[in-house]
């Protein structure tokens, strides 16, 4: 009963979308309608700017760290039911029940949970990550690298095999949100950071 309880929270809390919130308040507008059409912090930075990117990013990292945190406080024991509250968080911000269930693709609440479970894995993963954004200025390529070789990094520093299969479920979530990123990437058509053309 405690373990379903905690993951219904975390995906509730995963719902939370912070860049629909911010595109309400600070413009009155649907991020959904403008830019890539995405509700995350990359979108946020095309849409609304810097500061507000900054904040959604963190806050959509903290509801990650929070369902695991949440996790651990229902059910300490069971590393299961804890990755699968990190899961509901993540389900909840790429489909959130409050918003019609169209999110975001879920990169930086991945972050956040991943990263509360095996920090190291996610440190390594992330700077690769943020070097190959810098150089291309693709954020999609950046999350696809980031997700891809975390399972590989995990695998390399022998960690639990429930933290494997965390990974390569994540992994898989984020290819699937990202198969227009791919197409566009494919083609040379994918957005660059910091250009105004979309
Ligand atoms: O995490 C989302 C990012 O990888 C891509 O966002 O808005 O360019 O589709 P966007």
């Amino acid at each position: 009963m405690l373990s379903i309880v905690s993951v219904l929270i975390s995906y509730l809390l995963g719902s939370i979308s912070f860049s629909f919130l911010a595109g309400k308040w600070l413009k009155g507008i649907d991020i959904r309608k403008h830019g890539s059409g995405n509700a995350g912090a990359t979108n946020t930075l095309r849409v609304l700017g810097k500061g507000p990117a900054i904040t959604v990013l963190l806050l959509d990292a903290l509801k990650g760290v929070l369902a695991v945190w949440i996790g651990k406080w229902f059910v300490p024991d069971d590393l299961w039911v804890i990755i699968a509250c990190g899961l509901a968080a993540i389900i909840g911000h790429n489909w959130p029940v409050y918003f019609g269930f169209r999110g975001g693709k879920g990169i930086a609440t991945t972050i956040g949970v991943m990263a509360t479970l095996v920090f190291v894995p996610v440190l390594i993963a992330g700077l690769i990550a943020i070097l190959t954004i810098a150089l291309t200025r693709y954020v999609s390529l950046g999350s696809l690298l980031l997700t891809g070789l975390l399972p590989i990094i995990i695998i390399l520093m022998n960690k639990p095999l429930p933290l494997l299969w965390a990974s390569l479920l994540l992994a898989v979530f984020a290819f699937v949100r990202h198969r227009s990123n791919i197409v566009k990437l494919v083609k040379g058509q994918e957005n660059k950071l910091g250009a105004k053309k979309l």
